[in-house]
Order: structure tokens, then C-alpha cells, then sequence
């Protein structure tokens, strides 16, 4: 009796200390005392897939209303964290933006951009360090941006002309403004100064179908298993078809570019126009960077240039344009500003953009309310960390709805109206210092082109509304223009913007 009293103590207290290691250390029970965001309720295998729409950034922003800033959808069985406020934005890309630098794997991209070696999607780390700086410093700085004037010049004025001599009686701006871009972008990528109509539109049908093989939706992602799908319905031999395509297509370039430099010792101090190629080649033959530069990384880091300067700098551009011709005072008001700072010499260039602020506003409101990328890039924690109270687990995805923040009443009045004047007197930018209004993401992953596509952007639209009045077809009305999304991971305005444009003869 004496004996087992005697043992009640200590096995009472190994018993609570077996208990209590448990709860701090052991696995079950460690995760019921994290505080997770709220999640919306969930079916088996699919998780909250089907409440994603073709417009996901619709369905989550209707999504968070419900569940708040910080949610936890689940995609398939993977949770994945949703940001709808410019707090946690602030939070994740600013505070804590170490932690959340990192982008998660994708199956698709990896097998057409040559395992991720590219910039947007290698994972954060030395490799990316460098294939980032080296095409900032190469091409995308403001330096490097300046050099390329007259390439942009040259484009504008090709563009301009084709409008003035279209015999057809309307224009296909989202065709035109998608030459523009593209051609650009082949000129200072590729050094091809005299791209063929045919090849150009080759170019855009394949990073059309890039776009829709690519969402960042696939189910294959998600629910693994589900794997085999893709392989009987075609899409792993479409994947594969792609990204032979565009194997050829880059190697092409590249031996064009041994060949045309051959026994010429050092490109980048020649005085011929050079171009990422040229540069990405010699930096490879010097072996200059820290460490060597394998073909597949010219080829990666040259596709990523197409497929994130392309579509979403040609769609900003038709945004803004439906939305001038949705607001007619806006439109006067632009024009009113492009002839006046055009004055005597009947012209804009690249100087005077500096003196259109309203044409600023005008880019700026556009962008706030159609963010070509509204989700951004997708980003992957690489540590346990807190957000907002919240405990969020290392290795989870993390999308950011800068629409959804744009649109945020919270943070802006009249939130769903377009009204270039409430940039006018706020510093308000779009660099990612303001989380409220991060079209170009923010920090460390924020875009690094966005003085070169605001530049081609801010001069096309300069530049039409000084030569042109535009109208809409076949007597339409404001109202009836179509401002429906396409699906994909640059959100287009799905029905072409066709208008007509009556010359304005003094210019
Ligand atoms: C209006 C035009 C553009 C928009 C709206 C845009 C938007 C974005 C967004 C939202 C991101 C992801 C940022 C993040 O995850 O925080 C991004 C990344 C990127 N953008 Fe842009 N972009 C545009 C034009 C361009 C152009 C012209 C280029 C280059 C020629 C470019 C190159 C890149 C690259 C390389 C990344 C990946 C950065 C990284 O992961 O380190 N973008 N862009
Ligand atoms: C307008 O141009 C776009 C982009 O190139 C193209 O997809 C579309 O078919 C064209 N639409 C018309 C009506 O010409
Ligand atoms: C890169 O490609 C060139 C020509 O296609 C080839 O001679 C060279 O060996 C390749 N380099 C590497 C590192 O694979």
C-alpha cells in the first residue's frame, strides 16, 4: 500500500511530462495550437478548385469577402495562401519578403523554360541573383531603356503609319498594339531589326498557346495523381510539341548570332547595335559572371523577355485605350494635354512625356482597375513565419490578388470607377512602395521592367491620341463597348478592340 502511494507521485508527473512534451513537440497535436487563416469549406480530392472561376482573381476577391484578408484555399489537397489586402501584401513583400521570395515549382513552365533557369521562376537563390542582374544592368535599367529611343522611334512611327494607310474601315488596335510590343522586344532581345510580318505573328500565336498550356491553374499541380489525364487527352504532347517549337526557334537565334559574330573579338565595345543575345553570348565567353552561363540559361532568360514584356504591355495598352473611349472627357482631356505639349513642333517625344501628367493618371487608373497580371507571380514560403497573427507553414504557395487590393473600398473611393484624376495629386505609384496599388508587384520578385514597358507604353498612347480621334464602329456607343477578361495568366480584354480613327490633319 505504502509502496504504490509512493509510486503514484512520480508516475502521475512522467505521465503530465509525456503529455506535455507531446503537446509541444509531438506532430498531431503541435497543429491544433497554430492558428491557421480562415479556409472556406472544402469537398474531397478537389478541395476548393471548383470555386475558382476561368477569372480567378473574380471568384477569390468574392472569396475573401467572406473569409477575410489572409485565407487558406485549398487546391487539391495543397493550401494555398490568398492575400487580399494592401496590409498583408505590405507584410509579405516587404517585411517578410525574404521568406516569401521564392516561387514555387510548376510543372509546365519547368518543361518549356528549360527547368525554370529562366527569371521569373527560378527558385530565389544565387542562380536567380545573377540572371536577374545581369538583364536589369544588360537591358532593363533606365540606362539600358534610354539606349533603345530610337528603336522605340522607329516602331512608333511603323505603327503610326500603318494606321494612316489602313484601307479597311476599322482597326484592330489589340492587333496592332501586340506587333508593337512583340517587335520591340525582338529588336532589343534579338538584334532582328527587320522581323517579317509573318514571323512576328508565329511568335504571338506561340506565346498565345504558351498562355493557355501554362496557367498556373493546372489541375496536374494540384491533385498529382490525376497525372495521367494529361497525358490520354493530349495536353503532355501539346506541352512537349511547345517547347520544341521554341527550342528551335531560340537555337535558331543563337547560331544566327555565332555566325554574325564570328572573328569579331569583343561585341560589347563594337559599335554595331547589340542586342541580349550578343551580350548573354559574351558574357558566356569571357565567363565573367560568377559562374558559367549554360546555353539553356540564354534561352530561358530570352523567353522569359517575350513572355513578360509582350502580352501585358500590349494589354495595358488596349485597356487603357477601351477605357478612353468609355470616357470621352478623359479622352479630351488627354488630347487636350498631348497638343498642347506638342505645341509648334506638332510632335511628342520621349522628352515630353515627363510634362503629361495627365496621361500618367490616365496609365496609372488603367492599370489600378485591369492589372494585366492580377495575381502577379506565384510565390512559395521558404520558412515557418506569422503573418498577421496568422501561423503559416514553410513551403506554402502564396497568391497575392493585386486586383482584388486595387479594388479594395478600404483603400479607394469609388473603387470600381475609371477616374484618372485621383492620381493627380497623390505621389500614388506603382513601384511597390504603395501595397495598396502594386500592378507590378513589389519587392525582391517585383517586376524589373517596368520602366521599359511604361516608356513604350506612355509614348504609344502619347502619340495616337495626338494623330488620331478615335471612335467606335459601326455607330456603337460607350456603353456597348465589351470590357469582358479573357482567361489566361495575362488577363486580355477578350474581344479585339476594333475602332475607327479619323486622321487629324495637322499632325
Ligand atoms: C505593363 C507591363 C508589365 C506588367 C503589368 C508586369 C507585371 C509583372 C508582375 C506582376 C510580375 C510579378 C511580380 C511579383 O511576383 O511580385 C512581373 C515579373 C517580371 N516581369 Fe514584368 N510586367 C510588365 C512588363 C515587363 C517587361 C516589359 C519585362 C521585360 C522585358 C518584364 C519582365 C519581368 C520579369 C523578368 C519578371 C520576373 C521577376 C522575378 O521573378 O524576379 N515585365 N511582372
Ligand atoms: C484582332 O487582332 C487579334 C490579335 O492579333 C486577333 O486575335 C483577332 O482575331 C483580330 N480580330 C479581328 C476581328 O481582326
Ligand atoms: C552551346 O551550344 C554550342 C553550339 O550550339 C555548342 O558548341 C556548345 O558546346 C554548347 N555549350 C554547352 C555548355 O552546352
Amino acid at each position: 500500500m505504502i509502496s504504490f502511494s509512493h509510486l503514484i507521485v512520480p508516475l502521475v508527473s512522467l505521465i503530465l511530462f509525456t503529455v506535455f512534451l507531446f503537446k509541444w513537440y509531438g506532430n498531431p497535436s503541435s497543429t491544433a495550437r497554430k492558428r491557421l487563416p480562415p479556409s472556406p469549406p472544402k469537398l474531397p480530392v478537389i478541395g476548393n478548385l471548383h470555386q475558382l472561376s476561368l477569372l480567378p482573381h473574380r471568384s477569390l476577391q468574392a472569396l475573401s469577402k467572406s473569409y477575410g484578408p489572409l485565407m487558406l484555399v485549398h487546391l487539391g489537397r495543397m493550401p494555398v495562401l490568398i492575400v487580399s489586402s494592401a496590409d498583408a501584401a505590405r507584410e509579405i513583400m516587404k517585411s517578410q519578403d525574404v521568406i516569401f521570395s521564392n516561387r514555387p515549382k510548376l510543372r509546365v513552365i519547368d518543361k518549356i523554360i528549360y527547368g525554370s533557369k529562366d527569371i521569373a521562376f527560378a527558385p530565389y537563390g544565387e542562380y536567380w541573383r545573377q540572371v536577374r542582374s545581369i538583364c536589369v544592368l544588360q537591358l532593363l535599367s533606365n540606362k539600358r531603356v534610354q539606349s533603345f529611343r530610337r528603336v522605340r522611334e522607329e516602331e512608333m512611327s511603323l505603327m503610326i503609319e500603318k494606321i494612316k494607310c489602313s484601307s479597311s474601315s476599322s482597326i484592330n488596335l489589340s492587333n496592332i498594339f501586340v506587333s508593337l510590343t512583340n517587335d520591340i522586344i525582338c529588336r532589343v532581345a534579338l538584334g532582328r531589326k527587320h522581323i517579317d510580318a509573318q514571323e512576328s505573328t508565329k511568335i504571338v500565336s506561340k506565346l498565345k498557346e504558351f498562355q493557355e498550356l501554362a496557367g498556373f491553374f493546372n489541375l496536374g499541380d494540384y491533385i498529382p495523381w490525376l497525372d495521367w489525364i494529361n497525358r490520354v487527352n493530349g495536353f503532355d504532347a501539346n506541352v512537349e510539341k511547345l517547347a520544341r517549337w521554341f527550342d528551335d526557334f531560340f537555337e535558331g537565334v543563337i547560331e544566327e548570332h555565332r555566325d554574325r559574330k564570328k572573328g569579331e573579338t569583343n561585341v560589347i565595345d563594337s559599335s554595331n547595335e547589340v542586342d541580349l543575345v550578343d551580350i548573354l553570348l559574351e558574357i558566356q565567353r569571357e565567363n565573367v559572371a560568377g559562374s558559367p552561363i549554360e546555353n539553356d540559361t540564354i534561352k530561358a532568360v530570352i523567353f522569359d523577355m517575350f513572355v513578360a514584356g509582350t502580352d501585358t504591355s500590349s494589354s495595358a495598352l488596349v485597356w487603357t485605350m477601351a477605357e478612353l473611349l468609355k470616357h470621352p472627357k478623359s479622352m479630351e482631356k488627354l488630347q487636350n494635354e498631348a497638343r498642347q505639349v506638342a505645341g509648334s513642333k506638332l510632335d511628342i517625344t520621349e522628352d515630353d512625356l515627363d510634362k503629361m501628367l495627365y496621361l500618367k493618371a490616365v496609365m496609372k487608373e488603367s492599370l489600378r482597375l485591369h492589372p494585366p497580371a492580377p495575381l502577379l507571380l506565384p510565390r512559395e514560403s521558404t520558412q515557418d513565419s506569422k503573418i498577421l497573427g496568422y501561423d503559416i507553414a514553410v513551403g506554402t504557395r502564396v497568391i497575392i490578388n493585386s486586383w482584388a487590393i486595387a479594388r479594395d473600398p478600404f483603400s479607394w473611393e469609388n473603387p470600381e470607377d475609371f477616374c484618372p484624376e485621383r492620381f493627380l495629386d497623390t505621389g500614388m505609384d506603382y513601384r511597390g512602395l504603395n501595397f495598396e496599388y502594386i500592378p507590378f508587384g513589389a519587392g525582391r520578385r517585383g517586376c524589373p521592367g517596368i520602366t521599359f514597358a511604361m516608356t513604350v507604353d506612355e509614348l504609344a498612347l502619347a502619340k495616337l491620341v495626338l494623330n488620331f480621334n478615335f471612335a467606335l464602329p459601326h455607330g456603337e456607343v460607350e456603353k456597348d463597348l465589351d470590357m469582358t477578361e479573357s482567361p489566361g495568366e495575362t488577363v486580355c480584354k477578350k474581344i479585339p478592340l476594333l475602332v475607327t480613327v479619323k486622321e487629324n490633319d495637322k499632325y
